[in-house]
């Protein structure tokens, strides 16, 4: 098969154009011929090398979480799913296994999902990092309620896209912050308050907009950007952070500090708990309308370079996929 590869762990140039061999599904596992990857920030910190404390790096070595396409083999024990059925998949490589900037990767079955026909690969391949980060860190951890007041730090990125929405769908009122070419586009996605963080002070904005403080805020970009965060949160609410690796602070002294203050601080990375269940779900609310999918930029695989120069700059609205075979 195709892939795009790196053979050392360094900056955006490193991706070279492979061939490897076909991988062949194991028990409970599902071969998907990758029509499109999705593409998120810990691609790029992946092939930076800063996955290393949780996974061995061997070369020739295959990024990417996100991929949808086709079935093209399953293992033994595999019932679900057929060859030629339409599935998206956060893959296996949270788990060690290569990535999706292939033409083909292999999932456990229970983190493989049907994509309904109302919705395209390209767009499947959008959702499931991104979109399951948001879901477990709103409602799985973070026990996000109807009527709360929630804000959602990040919210024009791909997470926060679906963070701010899945928040109002389940009727808690939201704020979010952005920068200023965001506003417009947070506030088309139902953001109650949006807040400008280049022009406005978000203690402020928080104090005016939620009286006595969050029920709910979840910090989707790093604690540099939020060093207040206790402060917006009243007595017996919740911080979700979620781990950026690059700019998380003191984890055990940040969760004590907020124990002390009465606030529960959850530190939410996507894990495999309901995943296909819940892709499904979200892949539900997209194609009834109840949630809009973010802006999809699609490229070429091999101009995979470019888009990680993109999502390391820190500022992309929205999703990028790469187009594979599809
Ligand atoms: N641990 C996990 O399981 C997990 C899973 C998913 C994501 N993450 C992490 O979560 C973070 C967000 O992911 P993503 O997919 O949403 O990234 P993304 O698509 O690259 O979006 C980043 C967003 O951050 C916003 N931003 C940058 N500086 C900001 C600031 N000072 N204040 C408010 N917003 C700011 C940008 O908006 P503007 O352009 O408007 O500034 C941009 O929309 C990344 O660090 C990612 O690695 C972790």
């Amino acid at each position: 098969m195709f892939a795009m590869v790196i053979r050392e762990t360094g900056g955006p140039d490193v991706f070279e154009y492979a061939e490897l061999e076909t991988p062949v599904p194991g028990p409970g596992e599902v071969l998907v011929r990758v029509a499109y990857a999705g593409v998120n920030p810990a691609d790029w910190k992946n092939r930076q090398g800063y996955l290393a404390q949780y996974r061995p790096y061997v070369f020739p070595y295959v990024i990417g979480f996100d991929a949808a396409g086709v079935v093209a083999a399953i293992g033994e024990g595999v019932t679900q799913f057929a060859e030629g059925d339409r599935v998206f998949t956060p893959t296996n490589h949270g788990q060690g296994g290569q990535g999706s900037y292939a033409e083909y990767t292999l999932a456990a079955v229970d983190r493989v999902a049907r994509v309904p026909p109302e919705l395209e690969l390209k767009q499947a391949a959008a959702l499931p990092v991104a979109s399951l980060t948001a879901w477990q860190g709103l409602f799985d951890r973070g026990g996000l309620q109807a009527g709360q007041m929630a804000m959602i730090h990040g919210g024009s990125g791909g997470l926060g896209s679906f963070a701010v929405q899945f928040a109002r769908w389940a009727g808690a009122r939201v704020a979010a912050t952005c920068s200023t070419v965001n506003v417009e586009y947070l506030r088309g996605l139902g953001v109650e308050r949006v807040i400008d963080y280049r022009t406005e002070d978000i203690p402020s904005a928080i104090a005016d907009w939620a009286q006595g403080g969050l029920d709910y805020l979840m910090d989707a970009v790093g604690v540099s950007t939020l060093p207040n965060a206790l402060d917006l949160v009243k007595s017996g609410g919740t911080i979700v952070s979620i781990p950026t690796l690059v700019d998380d602070g003191d984890i055990p002294a940040a969760a004590a500090a907020a124990a002390d203050r009465g606030v529960k601080r959850i530190y939410s990375t996507m894990d495999d708990v309901k995943c296909a269940e819940t892709l499904e779900k979200i892949a539900d609310l997209v194609i009834h309308n109840e949630v809009r999918l973010p802006p999809i930029r699609e490229f070429v695989l091999r101009d995979v370079a470019e888009v990680h120069r993109i999502l390391q700059d820190g500022h992309n609205r929205g999703k990028m996929v790469l187009q594979v075979t599809g």
